[in-house]
């Protein structure tokens, strides 16, 4: 999987002024799941589009296989689509929709049918071949769309938000489907979410957009544990953004003070070079742990429980430290039992479980 599949230099597009993709270089390997995540607005389905061709580049390249495509047509570049408004043809059973892009692409007949029940097997709608779109689910509805997607084995798959409209559960068991046929056949494929936990769970790497450029492209675990700014770290999940300046190295970590309080020396790891000693210690919820021994971690912070919320699998306790920043702390059930609202609690998480990054956005 370290071939390089598609590569995009200097991508830019403008729509009159609005600059909705900036300058974004991105390479992606063959056979691999990217996922880009990010807010409305901020590129995504512009990206897309670019790279399908749907949209002409106002300025940079884009290769694919090694092959300048920047100025081909859609219809030479044979790239599968999965768009949110996935739009079956309403009065072609499911199996033709599948067929579809076989036709235009002068399949011989045998071959077709042979290829369409292969496809409907793998996207598990065998018994539906004969049914409309109307007689489906939305769920089912779907599958055909992916299958209509992959059936002509494209070596590029871009999904817009996919499963954007089915139920969590659905979703959930979609998220595994498509990750199977994917992974089984081997296509890069590009995929578009809002949907943090859809990214974590499906790709190989993630990239987050924000305002048309790329603010990190990762595996799923860094983009989570080291997120390389505010921006990424408050975008996915939760996350304490403790305020601080970095004071002195002490061997390979860095020593950090808190804004509001320097009687304490908290430890950090350098994993970015940091331009400005102002910095946020950035810690997950649930890597901040309840402590009653002074020793027990690198980091110690007493803070005041302030609330409990109980949120099924665990308890977040929201709290303030001594100069009034608010801190979340996420811990099991048995854990927090004993806490009482107002009391007086220690803290603590070791500097392989935070991150350092930039006070500056
Ligand atoms: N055809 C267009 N003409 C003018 N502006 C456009 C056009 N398409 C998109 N834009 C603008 O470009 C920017 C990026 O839009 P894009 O659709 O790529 O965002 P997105 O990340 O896909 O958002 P969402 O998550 O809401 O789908 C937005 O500011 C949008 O208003
Ligand atoms: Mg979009």
């Amino acid at each position: 999987m370290n071939e390089t599949h598609l590569a995009l230099q200097a991508a830019t597009k403008y729509y009159k002024r609005v600059k909705a993709v900036d300058s974004v270089n991105l390479e992606v390997k063959k056979g691999e799941f990217l996922t880009i995540l990010g807010p409305s607005g901020s590129g995504k389905t512009s990206l897309l589009k670019l790279i399908a061709g749907f949209e002409e580049l106002s300025d940079g390249s884009i290769r694919l296989n090694n092959q300048d495509i920047t100025k081909k047509k859609p219809y030479e570049r044979d790239i599968g689509m999965l768009f949110q408004n996935y739009a079956l043809f309403p009065h072609m059973t499911v199996a033709d929709n599948i067929a579809y892009p076989l036709k235009i692409r002068k399949i011989d007949k045998d071959q077709i049918r042979e290829r369409v029940r292969n496809i409907l097997q793998l996207v598990h709608l065998a018994d539906f071949a004969d049914r409309y779109p109307s007689q489906l689910s939305g769920g089912q509805q779907q599958r055909v769309a992916l299958a209509r997607a992959i059936v002509f084995n494209p070596p590029l798959l871009l999904l817009d938000e996919p499963l954007g409209a089915l139920d969590k559960n659905l979703r959930e068991k979609m998220q595994l489907e498509i990750k199977h046929i994917q992974e089984k056949l081997g296509i890069t494929t590009i995929s578009v979410t809002h949907d943090q936990e859809e990214a974590l769970v499906m790709s190989d790497r993630v990239c987050v957009m924000n305002r048309g450029r790329i603010e990190q492209i990762s595996s799923p675990e860094e983009i989570y544990q080291k997120p390389r700014n505010k921006f990424v770290a408050e975008f996915i999940g939760e996350i304490n953004l403790l305020v601080g300046q970095i004071t002195a190295t002490e061997g390979e970590k860095l020593v950090v003070k808190l804004a509001g309080d320097n009687s304490r020396s908290f430890y950090a790891l350098a994993e970015q070079s940091l331009s400005s000693k102002d910095v946020y210690i950035a810690v997950r919820p649930e890597n901040v742990q309840l402590t009653d021994e002074a020793g027990a971690y690198e980091n110690i912070l007493h803070v005041i429980v302030r609330e409990k919320i109980y949120v099924g699998d665990s308890v977040k306790v929201k709290a303030e430290t001594s100069y009034g920043e608010e801190m979340t702390i996420k811990a099991s059930t048995r854990h927090t039992e004993m806490l009482s609202v107002g009391e007086e609690i220690c803290v603590g998480w070791n500097s392989k479980d935070a991150t350092l990054v930039p006070a500056e956005t």
